[in-house]
């Protein structure tokens, strides 16, 4: 099981300030010293993170990108000229704090299995961001995408309950489900230090996309050194 690292919640600080710190770049050269797969950065269409100039500066370090990203025209272009290792077609609304839920693949299997074709025509693997749910599993199928990425929020929240059984059997069964098919599964969203492993459950997941837990537990890993450094330089 390989590991995925979302970088967002750097550039939701950064963009708090309007200014250069903390340094995506940074953040991915740091990220890119472990044995990662790839760097995860969702563009948005209001941009409230990640910009489009932060992809091609990661991109220029030379990371594997997985590129998450709502259906749009706008953002496919984007998408072709950057070349990612893989995209991740999300949902999105405007309003939400997180991508809440997975995308109903089934519904518009027509326009997604057009829109994907260009991007798997350059060679970009593509993932659907879909609910542990049979008809979402074969409609992923049905459109040609490569892998499927299972929402791991219900289960992340059934986990703090105490009470994740049912959730986990979903997962379970997408994922046998989808490999029998023959799409490679990943999956992420809520995902952190405590319930990661149960995933190790879930035969033949080749991806984790962490990103909210492991940027939260940085800053207690890494807020002492840095006053330390800062406590030197006014010493
Ligand atoms: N995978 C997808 C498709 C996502 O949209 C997100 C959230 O941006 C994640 C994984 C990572 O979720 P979290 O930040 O909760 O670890």
């Amino acid at each position: 099981m390989k590991l995925g690292v979302n970088i967002d919640h750097i550039a939701t600080l950064r963009n708090a300030r309007q200014g250069k710190e903390p340094s995506l770049v940074e953040a991915a050269k740091v990220a890119l010293l472990e044995d990662i797969l790839a760097l995860t950065m969702h563009l948005r269409e209001d941009r409230r993170h990640i910009k489009d100039k932060d992809l091609y500066d990661v991109k220029e370090l030379g990371a594997k990108i997985n590129l998450e990203m709502a259906a749009t025209k706008e953002i496919q272009k984007i998408a072709l000229d950057l070349m990612p290792y893989s995209v991740c077609i999300v949902p999105e609304r405007r309003q939400e704090i997180t991508t809440e839920g997975g995308l109903d693949v089934e519904g518009q299997k027509e326009y997604l299995k057009e829109f994907i074709k260009p991007l798997k025509e350059k060679g970009i693997l593509v993932s659907m961001f879909i609910d542990a749910d049979e008809n979402q599993v074969k409609a992923s199928k049905y459109i040609n995408a490569d892998y499927i990425e299972m929402h791991t929020g219900k289960f992340s929240l059934a986990f703090e309950k105490g009470d994740y059984n049912k959730e986990l059997e979903k997962l379970k069964a997408a994922s046998s489900l989808a490999q029998s098919l023959g799409l490679k599964v990943n999956a992420g969203h809520g995902l952190n230090y405590e319930n990661v492993y149960l995933m190790k459950e879930i035969k033949g997941i080749c991806e984790l996309n962490i990103g909210h837990s492991i940027i939260s537990k940085a800053v207690f890993t890494g807020l002492q050194k840095a006053i330390k450094e800062m406590l030197l330089l006014i010493k």
